[in-house]
């Protein structure tokens, strides 16, 4: 069901749940210092209670009721929020440890979507809002998505059309000595460090410290983002390999030409963009997915982009990620 703003608030103090849009993938909201409505989304996501989830604040001054601010996190704050960065510092008193997984930290998030900035500031109170997926599903960017993935027990949701970025926030750890990236996303780690004038240390195994994927064996399973099996390869040659037919679609990172041999496999490959765009490949990344499993496909393969900028670290990651069954 859709809903409108003013419900969408009354919704949230009586302590239901709402799908909001954010300008990274749609959430699923509930108060953040009401132990039932974090319980309710604990449960509704299948999610195991010690992973944490992110608070959502209209901006630094409600976040730092929440926790102890140190400089870095104002100088990111001051100027990644409202945004996609999502900041880990400790936990004050009145953050619950239901919320935090039982941790001493809590993360934080100012969203610049607009429609979700009105419902915090309306309700007044700070939300906790992970991804709108089931737990090993792929995060939704459209209200439809939030729709498919819960069936009957979906939750009310406020409509804000398609999430601007795509995929979710960087989440970056300010709660020790040493900022530390624990999740690329849409804020690069250059750009944290211009800003901190700090060296920042990137998630640890990255095998593609120079945007390549250079284990790559060609291939490999991701074994949730769709049910139909997906693979990702970094040239036709690897495509060739897998003796692909008829019955496998294909993903493009944009509007290539196929090579004469490989088209007849083909006839209606689907694009992540119009001319391998980066940011216009994060935004469509999961909603391809989503599209690509509908069609009944034995398998879908895909080719990764050519370009590589750091928000590749971000698409690679999510890809990655994918055969490790993520949040
Ligand atoms: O873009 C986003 O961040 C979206 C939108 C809705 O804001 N939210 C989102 O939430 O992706 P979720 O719960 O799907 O992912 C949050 C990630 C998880 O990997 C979680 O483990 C991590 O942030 N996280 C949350 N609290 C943490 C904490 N205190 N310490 C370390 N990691 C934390
Ligand atoms: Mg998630």
């Amino acid at each position: 069901m859709l809903i409108s703003i003013d419900e969408a608030v009354a919704c949230l103090r009586r302590g239901d749940l709402v799908a909001l849009p954010t300008e990274t993938v749609y959430g699923l909201a509930g108060l953040a210092l009401k132990e039932d409505s974090v319980k309710k989304i604990y449960r509704l996501k299948g999610r195991p209670s010690t992973n944490p989830l992110i608070v959502h604040v209209y901006d630094q001054f409600d976040g730092e009721n929440l926790a102890q601010f140190n400089d870095l996190a104002h100088k990111a704050c001051k100027f990644f929020w409202p945004g996609p960065l999502t900041i880990v510092l400790p936990k004050k008193d009145c953050v619950p440890y239901s919320i935090t997984g039982g941790g001493n930290t809590v993360a934080l998030r100012s969203p610049s979507q607009p429609l979700f900035r009105k419902v915090l500031q309306k309700v007044d109170s700070a939300l906790a809002a992970p991804s709108a997926n089931p737990t090993n599903r792929t995060s939704p960017t459209q209200a439809k998505h939030v729709q498919e993935l819960f069936g009957k027990k979906c939750p009310a949701i406020l409509d804000g059309g398609e999430c601007r970025h795509g995929v979710e926030s960087t989440v970056l750890d300010l709660s020790e000595g040493e900022p530390r990236i624990l999740r690329y996303g849409p804020i690069t780690p250059e750009k944290i460090e211009n800003v901190l004038e700090r060296k920042i240390i990137l998630p640890k195994n990255q095998e593609i410290e120079s945007y390549e994927p250079k284990k790559s064996p060609g291939s490999f399973h991701l074994h949730y983002a769709p049910k139909t099996p997906l693979f990702i390869f970094r040239n036709w040659d690897e495509i060739r390999e897998t003796t692909p037919s008829t019955d496998d679609l294909l993903i493009l990172p944009e509007k290539l030409d196929l090579p004469n041999d490989l088209s007849g496999h083909f006839p209606t490959p689907l694009y992540l963009s119009q001319n391998g765009d980066l940011e216009e490949i994060a935004r469509n990344l999961y909603n391809i997915m989503i599209e690509a499993d509908k069609q009944g496909a034995k398998r879908i393969l895909t080719l990764l982009p050519a370009q590589m900028n750091q928000l590749y670290l971000a698409v690679y990651d999510r890809l990655k990620r994918a055969s490790k069954l993520p949040q």
